[in-house]
């Protein structure tokens, strides 16, 4: 630990001296489309000049395109892994099949194609996709993993919204990063002084001087932002994790916990020629958030160098805006409403869980974790709870760690009903799916429902989305278990046969049993000649199997369950 303080001290003093020279922010460029190839690879990215930094990145050297997805619409997606190492990659806010969503269990090996494929049934809003194997999260993040992804439908585009990207609708990633004296990505240590949006340093960006939408993520490994412009500028929210929300919220400041997004609205209009500061008004955070002067409840509780890092408790530029001409077909002021919500209500819960945060070791170092949820460490081997599929629930988080932590939950979204006690404020009334749990016996409660996909055998993860904590254990893991029908029962006639439709199908096809909650040990295409040409181990129905890969034609679905094998003939045209 000394050693690491004292590159840090080098590190902070040289950088004093680099001068500051401002760069062009990055903006991915955009994929879309049926089919999106992803490839996972090392890359060398010039963070600081005259110096080479090893970074990682989807299809670049660093972060990774914008996944253009529509409501409704099937996508097909092709992830390469050419890292000599195992990851995997998670579609954070998405509500997709645990087969699919990336998690731990969900390995890309080096040199491996993962080939997932689903319906997006996400509402138009800002997600993220990042790795997610155990241990490794943060260092895979940290190094550049990364990417946005931008659901749209109509609702959405029937609203007057900015919605250019890249023109008036700029995605910003907001991190701080730390380095090491030879400019390379160092992780696990308080010393994240780098300050980057879109991978680049000391950013600016021109903008028009109309209504601007950026749609701010906080990828940051520990670090809360408090976001905010220059000038006191305010500026509206309009969308959260999940998507937009019911009316905008007029804010001055917006607190950005990891794992977090929000969509906001600036009004430039009549700024032409200004420069306007993006911040992080860090001296304004509270104790107890990771980036406020005190990272825990008191003096008592520190992080060894936590202090040594001139961030932690001062405001910093994220990005300079610099306000150029309005453009002809500039939005010029903010919509009265937007998205109507029907929250789910506590009177329709079918059960609550309670999860309580508390550290390994108690007393004056308990805020430098390792971080237990019940009691427990991640173990991939222990299914944390088993949730009957379609069940509502309300989960309750108590915080009895002194530092705020943001819980994140895979495959759904959930509404806030309160935070220590109260009602939650309104930035925090939309579809979330990260929610900062107040330190020091602070609880949070939602409501959510596991609705639309089940699978008996591979489960979804809920964390802290520090990802250091989460590397550390701070994780659960829970199956949405099918209905339980008992099959064994039935006299042979009336077992259940293969279901297919549609037949003929185009891209997807569904596979189900009469029953609906069967699982299945492998499910195999084969064409006419018998050649295997797809194949999945275990599952469960209903099973939704993309058919994109595939030329038109006829084929047969092989499965075995422990009814014994099921054939049926299916047509791609
Ligand atoms: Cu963004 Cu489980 O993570
Ligand atoms: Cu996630
Ligand atoms: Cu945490």
């Amino acid at each position: 630990m000394k050693n690491k303080i004292k590159i840090a001290v080098f590190a902070l003093l040289f950088y004093a001296n680099t001068g500051y020279s401002q760069n062009t922010l990055f903006i991915p460029d955009t994929v879309s489309g049926p089919m999106v190839t992803l490839q996972i690879q090392n890359g060398q990215t010039t963070c600081f000049p005259g110096f080479t930094t090893q970074t990682m990145g989807f299809n670049g050297n660093i972060l990774g395109p914008t996944i253009l997805l529509r409501r409704n619409r099937p996508v097909d997606l092709r992830v390469l892994n050419t890292l000599s190492d195992t990851t995997t990659v998670h579609w954070h806010g998405l509500h997709v099949a645990p087969q699919h969503d990336g998690g731990p269990h969900t390995y890309i090996l080096p040199g491996a194609l993962w080939n997932p494929a689903f319906t997006v049934h996400d509402w138009a809003g800002t997600y993220w996709y990042h790795p997610h194997l155990h241990y490794k999260t943060n260092e895979h993040v940290s190094k550049g993993l990364a990417g946005f992804i931008i659901v749209r439908d109509s609702l959405e585009e029937a609203l007057a919204l900015p919605r250019t990207y890249g023109v008036d609708d700029f995605p910003l990633l907001l991190q701080t990063k730390s380095f090491d004296s030879n400019r390379q990505i160092t992780i696990d240590n308080p010393y994240d002084s780098v300050v980057l949006v879109n991978g680049t340093r000391q950013a600016i960006l021109n903008v028009p001087a109309q209504c601007v939408r950026f749609r701010l993520l906080n990828g940051s490994s520990e670090r809360v932002m408090n976001v905010g412009f220059t000038s006191n500028l305010g500026f509206h929210m309009i969308g959260s994790d999940g998507g937009l929300l019911e009316q905008p919220v007029a804010l001055n400041r917006l607190q950005l916990a990891p794992g977090e997004r929000a969509e906001v609205l600036v009004n430039l209009q009549g700024r032409t020629g200004q420069s306007i500061q993006l911040m992080s008004y860090g001296a304004e955070l509270p104790n107890a958030f990771y980036g406020a002067a005190q990272p825990g409840m008191g003096a008592g509780q520190v992080i060894p160098g936590y202090s040594l890092n001139p961030l932690n408790g001062s405001n910093f530029t994220l990005l300079t805006l610099s306000v150029g001409a309005a453009l002809p077909q500039g939005v010029f002021s903010v919509p009265a409403t937007l998205i109507p919500h029907e929250p789910w209500l506590e009177s329709q819960a079918d059960t609550t869980r309670t999860f309580t945060f508390m550290p390994e070791n108690m007393g004056p170092t308990a805020i430098q974790g390792p971080f237990m949820i019940n009691n427990q460490h991640f173990d991939m081997q222990v299914i944390n709870h088993r949730i009957p599929f379609n069940n509502t629930e309300i989960w309750e988080l108590v915080n009895q760690t002194p530092i705020a932590h943001p819980f994140h939950i895979h495959d759904v979204q959930f509404y806030v009903l309160s935070v220590n006690g109260q009602l939650p404020a309104p930035q925090l009334r939309g579809r979330k799916d990260v929610v900062m749990v107040p330190a020091g016996m602070g609880r949070v409660r939602f409501i959510t429902r596991f609705e639309t996909h089940h699978n008996n055998h591979i489960p979804y993860m809920y964390h802290c989305h520090m990802l250091t904590h989460e590397d550390h254990g701070m994780m659960g893991q829970f199956l949405v278990v099918s209905p339980s029908v008992d099959l064994e029962e039935l006299p042979k006639k009336h077992q259940p046969s293969l279901i297919c439709y549609p037949n003929p199908a185009s891209d997807f096809i569904h596979l189900t049993m009469k029953t609906d909650a069967l699982d299945f040990w492998n499910l195999k295409l084969r064409d006419l000649r018998g050649r295997p040409v797809l194949r999945q181990d275990k599952g469960s129905f209903p099973f939704e199997l993309s058919l994109v890969t595939l030329p038109k034609g006829a084929y047969f679905v092989h499965c075995h369950t422990k009814y014994g094998k099921h054939v049926a003939k299916i047509l791609r045209h």
